[in-house]
């Protein structure tokens, strides 16, 4: 069957978006960024002074924004309202305020069944990548990747796409890039998890193009 749908889960700065969006275009593939889906709920929650620490404001909130996700690797879009945000999520704003956003269950509900409807959708196959892909959002995956990398490497990893954009410490990266991943994987709705049929790839002393010819041949092993 072509209409392979490929989960990549793991914390943040494994590679996770470079390699999915890699291997979803080698292999004619949609791709879908759910870490973007939460960060732009999140920017309309901060744009709309909604208060991101108050659980309950947020749930009441969740259903207001309008969040459409262009699936093409080769171009991936994110809009909210029909304005483009791509830009705006990746703020240290955002990102400091994602995993509270995210870890609110009526959030979480709305975009996961948003995440399902784009999977299912009958255009092709898809890699879908984020934190809870092959636990709760698409059980039935035909393969689920469960990427890792050590602290160092995750921190050297996000300081390097974070260059240019907002200068930020290797060691103030390295603390907050903890914090998120100890809050993503401690929340009880759908935390960061490995699946236990998922394959697990460490990729500290990787290069990316050796992590993305180790999926894209497990993924054609499976089709
Ligand atoms: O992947 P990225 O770093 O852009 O994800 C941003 C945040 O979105 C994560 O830190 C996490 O809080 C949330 N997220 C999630 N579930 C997913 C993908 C992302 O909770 N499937």
């Amino acid at each position: 069957p072509s209409a392979v749908i490929v989960a990549i889960d793991g914390p943040s700065g494994t590679g996770k978006s470079s390699t999915s969006k890699a291997v979803a275009a080698k292999l004619g593939l949609r791709y879908l960024d759910t870490g973007a889906q939460y960060r732009a709920i999140t920017w309309w929650m901060i744009t709309n002074g909604v208060d991101t620490d108050d659980p309950q404001a947020v749930a009441l909130a969740a259903g207001k924004p309008a969040i459409v996700s262009g699936t093409d690797p080769h171009a991936p879009t994110i809009t909210v309202d029909g304005v483009d945000a791509a830009a705006p999520i990746r703020t240290r704003e955002v990102t400091a305020k994602v995993s509270a956003v995210s870890a609110v269950p009526e959030v979480r509900t709305l975009i996961t069944a948003l995440q399902r409807s784009i999977a299912a959708e009958e255009t092709g196959g898809i890699v879908v990548e984020g934190r809870d892909i092959g636990t709760t959002v698409l059980p039935d995956a035909d393969l689920k990747v469960f990427l890792t990398a050590s602290a160092e490497a995750r921190a050297a990893r996000r300081s390097g796409e974070l260059r240019g954009q907002e200068a930020a410490g290797l060691a103030a990266t390295r603390e907050a890039l903890i914090k998120r991943d100890a809050a993503d994987s401690g929340r009880k709705t759908s935390p960061l998890a490995k699946a236990a049929d998922a394959v697990e790839v460490d990729t500290t002393e990787l290069t990316l193009d050796q992590v993305i010819e180790c999926i894209v041949t497990l993924v054609e092993e499976k089709r």
